[in-house]
C-alpha cells in the first residue's frame, strides 16, 4: 500500500509543498505550495532553455505528492515520464535517487496515442456530459457555447454573413434543447438537426439551416473517426486515476497521430471540454490540488490575434479551473504568441533563455505586468529561470534535473507506440 499524502503534512504543520529547484543567491529550496498550482502557472523559454526538464520536475513532484495529471506531448519528448535513468545523472542533488525511485515505483505513467491503433489509442465524444452542469444555468450555457465553437467548423456554414448568422443561432438552439434533455452523443444531436422539432427555433429557415448542418456534421463524421468518435470515448476521470496500488497517474496524450494544428486544436478542445465537465462533478474538495493539466507548445493551442477551435476552453479553464481544484501549466516559447488572457490567469510565472528580440521584449512586458523584471533572460544559462511565485517576488533560480530520463534527442514515433503498449501490459486502475 502507499502512503496518502494528506492536504497537509501533519509532522511539519504546514502546506504540501514541492521543490522545483534553488535559488541564485543563497541556494535555498525554492518551494511552490501544491494549493498555488491551482493558480495556474506558465513557462516562457526558448529552445535548448530547460523547458522540458522543468516541466517533467513538476509533473513528478506533483505525482511525488499524489496529484495525477494529463500531460500533452507535442514533441515526442514527454512520452519518457515513465523511463529511468540508466545511471544517476551527477547533477541530481541529494535526496533524487530516491525521489527518482519512490517516483517510478509507485506512479502510473500511461501513454495514450490518439489516431495510432498500434498503441493505446483515445477518442473523445465532440458533445461534452452537459448532465454535470445541468443544474447550473451559467455552465451550461458555457458548455453549450463551447459545443457550438467545436462543431461551427464542421457545420461548414457558408455562404453570406446573415446566413452564417442564423446557421449558428440555430445550431445553439439545437444544442440547448438536445442537451437540456441530458443527451451527449453526436448522431442524436445530427438527428435532431435533421428533423428539427417543433419550437426549438423561430427562426423562418430554421428547417432548411439546421438539415444543411445536420448534412455536413454527419460528412465530417465519415470523414474523422475521431470526429464523433469510433472507439471508446474516454472519461477524464480514467486519465486522472491511478491504477491500484499506485499514489498517481501520469497520463501523456501523444500528439503525433494528429499531424495538423488543425486536428490538434479539435482534439484538445474535445479533451479541455470532458475535462472541464469532470472535474466539475469531481473537484479537489479539501485536497491542495485535484489534478495537473500540462499543455507545451499553449501558443498552437490558445495564440494571441486568431482564435483557434480550442481557444475559448482554454480560457474557460484558465479563468475558471481553479475553483475545482484543476491546476494548468502552460509553456511556450513564445510570449509574444501567446493568448495574453493566459498569463493573466497564472500566478506561477517562470522566464528561461530567450533569443528572439521580439519574444524577449514581450517577456519583459509581461514581466512588469506581474510587478517585476526579467532583465537577464536573453543570457540566462540552461536550467537558469526567473520565477515569479505566489506571495514573493522575481528571483533567479536554478531549476532541478527531472527524476526521469531526458536524453538529449525526443523519442521516434515507434519508440512512443513502444510505450504506449507497454503501459497497456500494467494492470487497469
Ligand atoms: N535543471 C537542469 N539541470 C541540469 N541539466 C539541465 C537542466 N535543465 C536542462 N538541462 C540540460 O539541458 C538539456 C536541454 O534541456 P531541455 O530539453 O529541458 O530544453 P528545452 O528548453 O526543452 O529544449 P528544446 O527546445 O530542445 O525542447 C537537457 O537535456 C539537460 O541535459
Ligand atoms: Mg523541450
Amino acid at each position: 500500500m502507499v502512503a496518502r499524502r494528506d492536504a497537509v503534512d501533519l509532522e511539519a504543520g504546514r502546506p504540501s509543498v514541492i521543490r522545483v529547484g534553488t535559488t541564485f543567491a543563497e541556494g535555498t529550496p525554492v518551494e511552490i505550495e501544491l494549493e498555488a498550482l491551482r493558480k495556474h502557472t506558465v513557462i516562457f523559454a526558448g529552445s535548448g532553455s530547460g523547458k522540458t526538464v522543468l516541466i517533467r520536475r513538476l509533473v513528478e513532484e506533483c505525482a511525488l505528492n499524489g496529484v495525477s495529471a494529463i500531460v500533452l506531448d507535442p514533441n515526442n519528448d514527454l512520452a519518457r515520464l515513465g523511463d529511468a535513468w540508466p545511471e544517476d545523472p551527477p547533477q541530481w542533488a541529494p535526496g533524487d535517487a530516491a525521489r527518482a525511485k519512490d517516483y517510478l515505483e509507485n506512479t502510473d505513467v500511461v501513454v495514450w496515442t490518439p489516431r495510432r491503433d498500434a498503441g493505446r489509442p483515445l477518442t473523445f465524444r465532440p458533445l461534452p456530459d452537459f448532465s454535470g452542469v445541468i443544474d447550473d444555468r451559467d455552465e451550461f450555457r458555457e458548455a453549450v457555447d463551447s459545443a457550438v465553437e467545436s462543431l461551427a467548423p464542421r457545420a461548414k456554414l457558408v455562404g453570406n454573413a446573415a446566413k452564417v448568422h442564423q446557421g449558428l443561432a440555430v445550431l445553439r438552439e439545437a444544442l440547448m434543447y438536445y442537451a437540456g434533455r441530458g443527451a451527449t452523443n453526436l448522431k442524436g444531436l445530427i438527428e435532431v438537426l435533421a428533423a428539427l422539432p417543433e419550437g426549438v427555433s423561430e427562426l423562418k429557415n430554421a428547417e432548411k439551416l439546421a438539415a444543411d448542418i445536420a448534412e455536413n456534421l454527419h460528412a465530417a463524421m465519415v470523414i474523422d473517426p475521431l470526429f464523433g468518435g469510433t472507439g471508446t470515448p474516454v472519461d477524464p476521470g480514467v486519465l486522472l486515476t491511478p491504477a491500484k496500488g499506485k499514489r498517481a497517474r501520469v497520463s501523456v496524450i501523444n500528439l503525433a497521430g494528429l499531424p495538423s494544428d488543425g486536428q490538434r486544436q479539435g482534439f484538445v478542445n474535445q479533451l479541455q471540454m470532458a475535462l472541464f465537465s469532470w472535474i466539475k462533478r469531481n473537484p479537489a474538495g479539501n485536497r491542495p490540488l485535484g489534478g495537473l493539466f500540462v499543455m507545451d507548445e499553449a501558443q498552437t493551442f490558445a495564440p494571441s490575434g486568431a482564435m483557434t477551435a480550442c481557444t475559448h476552453s482554454t480560457l474557460a479553464l484558465a479563468s475558471q479551473a481553479r475553483k475545482y481544484g484543476l491546476g494548468l501549466v502552460f509553456a511556450t516559447q513564445s510570449p509574444k504568441g501567446l493568448h495574453n488572457r493566459i498569463p493573466g490567469n497564472a500566478a506561477t510565472q517562470f522566464f528561461g533563455l530567450l533569443n528572439a528580440p521580439v519574444q524577449i521584449e514581450a517577456a519583459k512586458e509581461l514581466a512588469r505586468a506581474k510587478g517585476g523584471a526579467v532583465a537577464d533572460v536573453a543570457h540566462l544559462g540552461t536550467g537558469e529561470f526567473y520565477a515569479a511565485l505566489e506571495g514573493g517576488g522575481f528571483r533567479k533560480v536554478r531549476t532541478s534535473l527531472c527524476l526521469s530520463h531526458h536524453p538529449k534527442s525526443a523519442l521516434t514515433g515507434d519508440e512512443v507506440i513502444e510505450r504506449a503498449r507497454r503501459s497497456l501490459e500494467e494492470p487497469e486502475a
